[in-house]
């Protein structure tokens, strides 16, 4: 491959298993980019670990140490901007970015998202899938802006909920759907396969429509 790889900032707050999917799909050359830097707003956070153990650079930038949305956005903003990255990848992210954040990576910016959206945005997705008695349930990735999970959907992956199935289990099947999911879209980007263009995704030459490419 010729071009130059996709350069990430990845931004995480927990486990980082999606972390872990795109750093092994780079890793077996089935993505082409590089992870520049992982920030983490958790000290604590164990994708900060498995960054580590891959020689991948993180930052942490804890909420706690700002004292208010605006400065810790700020603090944030410099740390990308430090990197200047194609594309920032929200991966397990669990803090609402300020507008000036998402405006200045507006159609750079990603985030995965444990629902079928727009049904679900904000949190404990997999409870109101379950209490709703829906029959399926999924992941989607999309691009942000400042509505909260409310830009334009890239691509969802979606799983049967069976009968047996409890918040635990639930978990687990999106998980695995997002760590395909996530590597997948991020190479399309990489490869130029997919683009936005005037707030409308082209994916292979074609418009996509409102609820994206969906990939099973
Ligand atoms: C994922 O389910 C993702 O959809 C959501 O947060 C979770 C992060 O999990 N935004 P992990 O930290 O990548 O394991």
């Amino acid at each position: 491959m010729t071009q130059r790889p996709l350069a990430l900032v990845v931004l995480i707050s927990g486990n980082g298993s999606n972390l872990q999917a795109i750093i092994d799909a780079i890793e077996k050359d089935e993505l082409h980019a590089t992870i520049k830097l992982v920030i983490s707003n958790q000290p604590d956070a164990f994708g900060l670990i498995r960054a580590k153990k891959h020689g991948i650079a993180t930052a942490l930038c804890d909420h706690r140490d700002y004292p208010n949305r605006h400065c810790y956005d700020d603090a944030l903003l410099a740390l990308i901007e430090d990197v200047d990255p194609n594309l920032v990848v929200l991966a397990g992210f669990m803090r609402i970015l300020g507008s000036r954040i998402t405006s200045t990576y507006q159609g750079k910016m990603l985030n995965i998202h444990p629902s079928l959206l727009p049904k679900y945005p904000g949190l404990h997705t997999h409870q109101q899938a379950l209490q709703n008695g829906d029959t399926q349930h999924g992941s989607t990735v999309h691009f942000v802006t400042k509505e909260l999970d409310g830009g334009p959907i890239i691509c969802q992956s979606k799983i049967d909920i069976a009968p047996t199935d409890d918040m635990k289990s639930l978990e687990g099947k999106i998980k695995s759907i997002e760590h395909q999911l996530y590597p997948q879209v991020l190479q399309w980007i990489a490869s130029g396969q997919l683009i936005l263009q005037d707030k409308q995704i082209i994916f292979n030459g074609e418009r996509l429509s409102p609820t994206g490419y969906q990939l099973t």
